[in-house]
């Protein structure tokens, strides 16, 4: 298993299902082979980089359950409910207050509440 030295930095935006898979999959795949068959992925390895190499550097949401929660645990915060299939340990990456900017969507409006609090200093 070779080691990448440079990561690839990720700050995901929004941690709904979509993040908790790709930060699921992340952890379940990191000993694929380069030339195993990863379904979802064209290559395990791009340009020398294995998905292993990916890094998770910040994480935004909106939603009271997921803003303070380490990005591990608010992967499975209401309402997501990806199936778990990795166990993903502390990552030391809390999820910070993003931007509302034009509001929650019609329909998640009425499942989540608001997280209370200005925006945070993303810079
Ligand atoms: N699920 C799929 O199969 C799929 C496929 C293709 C594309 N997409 C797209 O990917 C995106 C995410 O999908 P999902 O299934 O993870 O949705 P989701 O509703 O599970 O997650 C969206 C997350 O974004 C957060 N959010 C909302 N407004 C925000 C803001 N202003 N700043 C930060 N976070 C905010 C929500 O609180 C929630 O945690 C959507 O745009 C969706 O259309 C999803």
């Amino acid at each position: 298993m070779t080691m990448q030295e440079s990561k690839v930095r990720v700050a995901v935006i929004g941690v709904g299902n979509c993040a908790s898979s790709f930060v699921q999959g992340v952890e379940f795949y990191k000993g694929a082979r380069d030339d195993a068959e990863v379904p979802g992925l064209m290559h395990v390895n791009l340009g020398g980089y294995h998905t292993r190499d990916i890094e998770f550097s910040a994480a935004f949401d909106v939603v009271a359950g997921k803003v303070g929660l380490d990005l591990s645990a608010a992967i499975w915060a209401h309402p997501n409910n990806t199936t778990r299939f990795a166990e993903v340990l502390e990552m030391g990456v809390p999820v910070q207050r993003g931007m509302t900017h034009d509001g929650i969507g019609k329909y998640l409006d009425k499942v989540v509440k608001k997280a209370p609090g200005p925006t945070d200093n993303i810079v």
